[in-house]
């Protein structure tokens, strides 16, 4: 059997159902523990969200014909990858299909910040008189500024080039130098340590994995070193900055403004957050789109077939699993 722990679209459910039995959760939301531990029991493959926590527990309460875990999302820090390796179980995600709707997204958010777009628009929702004058919400211009890429994997990269095209400088900090043709693709883009990283860039833009190491990368000696008429943008994971530290680095223009797509205890925002003018705040709209969360769902749902027909899957996150199985 495979479960499905909350609707994905037809097209990836038709694929899973064509070929055997599929439990699909009825509720329209995420499962609680309980609920989860009960669906997976006796699952073969389990179709998980971004929001359901696959741990040692829940992959144990499956039992020990579990053969794969194919998660709906490039990002798979709601999953044990090391419980599941143990147990055998292969785990899967869906890089590529997201990168340009994700890149889309980390575009629009650089804009709507140094726009002041979120502010305009609730300025005239809110009714309140207003005419155009000098200086009447001036923001910052993108032409000629530096773009710091926090993580040039290929979402990183793709945000990078759409900032090309408005004219940006590219630098970056990562673990491992891009190519050489990458980076003269990017204009020439520049590999800096983290903090010169964030002590020159108009806009820090965040494109790395939720580990261990990247939570709270960005704290409040990190927003410190920021300048205060920079930016920063946050599409990737919401643990990756100190949500209190950046509310303390907003108030006090401590630097001049924020875009976050995602949360440190999502779905919560912090509740300062929503008094700052200086923050857009979007809900996880990175890959919202029908294309991308269809290309989701069946790169999600082939990867969980091939398992199941022993072939290898398209995107394993633990491939060693295979080699051993
Ligand atoms: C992912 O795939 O990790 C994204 O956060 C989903 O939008």
């Amino acid at each position: 059997m495979i479960v499905v722990t909350r609707r994905i679209p037809d097209p990836a459910l038709e694929l899973l159902q064509a070929a055997g039995d599929v439990w699909i959760s009825p509720h329209d939301r995420p499962l609680t523990t309980e609920e989860l531990q009960a669906a997976v029991r006796g699952a073969d493959a389990v179709i998980s969200l971004l929001h359901d926590k696959v741990d040692a527990a829940l992959l144990d309460a499956a039992g020990r014909q579990l053969k794969c875990i194919a998660n709906v999302a490039v990002g798979y820090d709601n999953i044990d990858v090391a419980a599941a390796t143990e147990r055998g179980v292969v785990v899967t995600n869906t890089p590529g299909v997201l990168t340009d709707s994700t890149a889309d997204l980390a575009m629009a958010l650089i804009l709507m910040v140094t726009r002041r777009l979120g502010e305009g628009e609730r300025r005239i929702r809110s009714g309140e008189p207003w005419s155009w004058h000098m200086f009447f919400m001036l923001g910052t211009s993108l032409a000629g500024k530096t773009l710091g890429v926090i993580g040039l994997g290929a979402i990183g990269q793709a945000t990078a080039r759409r900032a090309r095209a408005f004219g940006m400088e590219i630098v970056y900090a990562a673990p491992r130098r891009a190519s050489q043709e990458t980076e003269a693709e990017l204009g020439g883009a520049r590999r800096v340590p983290l903090m010169a990283l964030l002590a020159t860039a108009d806009v820090v833009t965040l494109h790395t994995p939720l580990t261990p190491d990247t939570r709270h990368l960005i704290d409040s000696a990190a927003l410190r070193q920021m300048r205060s008429d920079a930016y920063l943008v946050n599409t990737s994971r919401g643990p990756i900055i100190d949500e209190a530290a950046l509310v303390k680095a907003l108030r006090n223009d401590k630097i001049a403004g924020a875009a976050l797509d995602v949360f440190e205890n999502e779905p919560d925002v912090h509740p300062d957050l929503r008094e700052l003018d200086n923050v857009v705040l979007i809900p996880h709209l990175g890959s919202a789109t029908i294309e991308t969360r269809t290309a989701m769902a069946v790169l999600a749902a082939n990867n969980a077939l091939a398992v199941l027909a022993g072939k290898r899957p398209p995107t394993a996150v633990n491939p060693e699993v295979l080699a051993t199985g």
